[in-house]
């Protein structure tokens, strides 16, 4: 079955621009570049159009993308002739053992079918001392499926968490995009990644630091995104 990420490439790539999107610029980019900062070879799962791949190759890290998606990848080598993007998947990440200093995730963990065998193929491709970056949708908004969410009299819009505990994957649209997400308790991240003997070394809740007041309003009123990095010993 299909995940949408084909029919929905065209919409994503206009969506994101080359800056990235509200949440990006403005929540996830500034603490998942500190969290990357100084590594020599970065595995970027699920680089999308390749936009982090470009931030990490900016500030002298190699960084390496991999998607799945043939039309993401496309625009990312496009945009970045000398950069290093390839077909794959993160359930069988093909690299040898302990090649890389950071495997960032930044927001896929949403988008894997298998979590635990994504989490154990991360750490294996990591080397001893590196860390797994992460960034993901936290949780209680996965549990609320946008078109379940509710408006008051005001226009303010209120998430109704449903079946918290119930790994599911959903169907999810917004500007054009319609993607399968899955959703997740964040006790089945947890697990996947004590599973493979991982140290926890950094989580936060990131709030915006600028642009739009209206939207910064927005993403302060809860923590739509958790960041973390995982060490290997
Ligand atoms: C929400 S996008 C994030 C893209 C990019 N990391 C970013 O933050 O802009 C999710 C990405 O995961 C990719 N993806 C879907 N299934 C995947 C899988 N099994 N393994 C790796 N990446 C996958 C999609 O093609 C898409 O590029």
């Amino acid at each position: 079955m299909t995940d949408g990420w084909d029919e929905s490439a065209a919409a994503w790539i206009a969506d994101m621009g080359e800056a990235g999107d509200y949440a990006r610029e403005w929540v996830l980019d500034r603490p998942m570049l500190a969290l990357c900062a100084g590594a020599r070879r970065a595995l970027d799962v699920g680089c999308g159009e390749g936009r982090f791949c470009r931030l990490l190759r900016a500030r002298g890290t190699a960084a390496t993308g991999i998607d799945p998606t043939a039309a993401l990848l496309a625009t990312a080598r496009a945009r970045d002739p000398e950069g290093d993007y390839r077909t794959g998947r993160a359930e069988a990440l093909d690299f040898p053992d302990a090649s890389f200093d950071r495997v960032i995730s930044y927001l896929t963990l949403i988008d894997i079918p298998d979590l635990r065998g994504a989490v154990a193929e991360m750490a294996r491709v990591l080397a001893p001392g590196g860390q797994l970056v992460i960034a993901n949708l936290n949780p209680f908004l996965t549990a609320a499926a946008p078109e379940h969410r509710i408006r008051d009299a005001s226009g303010a819009e209120h998430l109704r968490v449903d079946r918290y505990l119930e790994a599911r994957a959903e169907w999810v649209g917004w500007r054009g995009i319609r993607i399968r997400n899955w959703h997740r308790p964040m006790q089945d991240y947890m697990a996947a990644l004590l599973e493979q003997g991982l140290r926890l070394r950094h989580f936060a809740e990131p709030a915006p630091w600028g642009g739009d007041p209206e939207r910064a309003a927005r993403y302060r009123g809860a923590p739509w995104f958790h960041v973390m990095a995982w060490e290997k010993d």
